[in-house]
């Protein structure tokens, strides 16, 4: 059992699997849990902008008990005038988890190295392991088994896919991705996925033509073109994916009973169309509700250990 999640290969196949019995757990209760984890306090640094991330894990740390305390990176003096490391350090004597979204993957795992407390990644440039948990709660809630399904994400190889395409090698679902060239997701990531999936079964397909990806899919996922951070690639960016649109055409490539999912914000009429998003395929409002539970889930597990539940009530 992992002290911390770093990526979602730091939880492996057993413990998504543990997160997500959990987190239905809570859901079927009503989201509240409120003794768990008495007197906790969690910290929550944010050095790129959030809403779901942010709102989720506060309203988490209050469902199980717990304090949480928001800070911008910047009123810190990490990396400035202290170490990251002295940091980690002296935040421990504080916490009892520490939560953090920023650019650097290394910087939450230097964190971790020099934490006593669970530390979670709450999205770096490379991953988005708490994104991953929601999204897959919310494709088992709709086929009750993910194993066999095929998923099809279509837009950039970013952060999200990353941590998506570490779900399908510890779930066994098919994640067919489509790209425009030179977007394709990290080679080493897809790798180490692919292997995966030849013991749990599902694979990582690449490709460049959308319809190809979406033909006969279970669910259809799409991002925003330019992540946090690749603001002045906007234009550029808008230009090389504009045939990347996840529409009603597209769509109906899809399987009958398809679901859209995506992690939000969208961008509404770039990445997706109003009729997508609002359509009756659409279950991102479900997917962002899931992050609350998964986030509960992953907090107790982490800060207890108590991989049972046994204080969820
Ligand atoms: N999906 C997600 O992480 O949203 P926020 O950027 O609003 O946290
Ligand atoms: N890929 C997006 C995800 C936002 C939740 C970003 O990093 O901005």
């Amino acid at each position: 059992m992992t002290d911390n999640l770093l990526t979602l290969d730091s939880l492996g196949r057993d413990g998504i699997r543990r997160t997500l019995d959990m987190a239905f757990h809570i859901k079927k209760v009503g989201g509240m849990t409120r003794n768990a984890i008495p007197g906790g306090r969690i910290g929550l640094i944010f050095d790129k902008p959030s809403t779901r991330t942010r709102v989720s894990f506060e309203a988490a740390a209050w469902g199980l008990g717990m304090l949480p305390m928001t800070l911008r990176g910047d009123e810190l003096q990490m990396g400035s005038s202290e170490s990251v490391a002295d940091t980690a350090r002296v935040l421990s004597r504080y916490l009892s988890a520490l939560v953090i979204r920023t650019f650097k993957q290394s910087l939450v795992e230097e964190l971790a190295r020099y934490a006593t407390i669970p530390v979670i990644n709450a999205l770096t440039d490379d991953h988005h392991p708490c994104q991953a948990l929601a999204d897959v709660m919310t494709l088992e809630e709709e086929f009750k088994e993910l194993a066999g399904l095929r998923v099809a994400f279509v837009g950039d190889g970013n952060n999200v896919c990353h941590s998506l395409i570490q779900a399908a090698g510890h779930l066994g679902f098919t994640l067919a991705i489509s790209t425009p060239p030179g977007y394709e997701p990290n080679p080493e990531i897809v790798a180490a996925a692919g292997a995966s999936c030849r013991v749990n079964g599902g694979g990582i397909e690449l490709g460049h033509d959308p319809k190809a990806a979406v033909r006969g899919a279970d669910a259809v996922y799409t991002d925003i073109w330019a992540s946090m951070g690749q603001e002045k690639e906007r234009e550029e960016r808008a230009r090389i994916f504009a045939g990347y649109c996840v529409d009603a055409d597209l769509m109906a490539q899809a399987a009958p009973r398809a679901i859209f999912l995506h992690c939000l914000p969208a961008h509404r009429g770039s990445e997706v169309t109003d009729e997508v998003m609002d359509g009756p395929q659409s279950r991102v409002w479900d997917e962002a509700e899931n992050r609350w539970y998964t986030e509960q889930a992953l907090l107790y597990m982490l800060i207890t250990g108590d991989e049972r539940g046994e204080r969820l009530g």
